[in-house]
């Protein structure tokens, strides 16, 4: 049985690539999307520091609902467009977001939040939903960040196919 244990790294890169080796393995060889995003917000839930909300929000055809995820209960349904995860699903764009009191139209569900990333999903045109992340340090998620969220994101879609 897979067991997620503490990522000794000595740089963001370097903890994106273990992670994302250990994402490869939880995932393999199943294809059932709330078991592999149940299990891959676990892996990020324990292996990321300063993080007080992970997971993702689906699309139903419609807006976007909360699936799987770690931390406090979050905000049920957000629409397209609206805060950032519907800003990241409109837009087809990862939000990095360093102060999610500035950003116009943020949705607050846990009110420790201060900063945010959130990774769009597409399995080719098809928006499958989006990734959240949440911080309750200021610029939390930086570059490195978004490079090695978009990577373990594009993992996770990949097992669904
Ligand atoms: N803050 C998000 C809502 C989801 S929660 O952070 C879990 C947003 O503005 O879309």
């Amino acid at each position: 049985m897979f067991s997620a244990t503490p990522i000794e790294a000595a740089s963001k890169a370097e903890l994106y690539a273990e992670l994302a080796g250990q994402a490869r393995g939880l995932l393999a060889g199943e294809r059932d999307r709330v078991a592999n995003a149940a299990n891959f917000a676990a892996l990020v839930w324990h292996a990321l520091p300063d993080i007080n909300w992970c997971g993702f929000y689906f699309f139903d055809g419609k807006e976007l609902v909360v699936g799987p995820f770690q931390g406090k209960p979050a905000c049920i349904r957000i629409a397209l467009g609206k805060g950032v995860c519907g800003t990241a699903a409109a837009t087809r764009q990862t939000q990095v977001v360093e102060d999610v009191h500035a950003f116009a139209g943020h949705i607050a569900c846990d009110s420790a939040s201060n900063s945010e990333i959130v990774v769009p999903l597409f399995d080719g045109a098809q928006l499958i939903g989006v990734w959240d992340v949440d911080s309750p340090r200021f610029a939390r998620f930086d570059a490195d960040d978004r490079a090695g969220m978009e990577a373990l994101c594009a993992i996770f879609v990949e097992s669904l196919r």
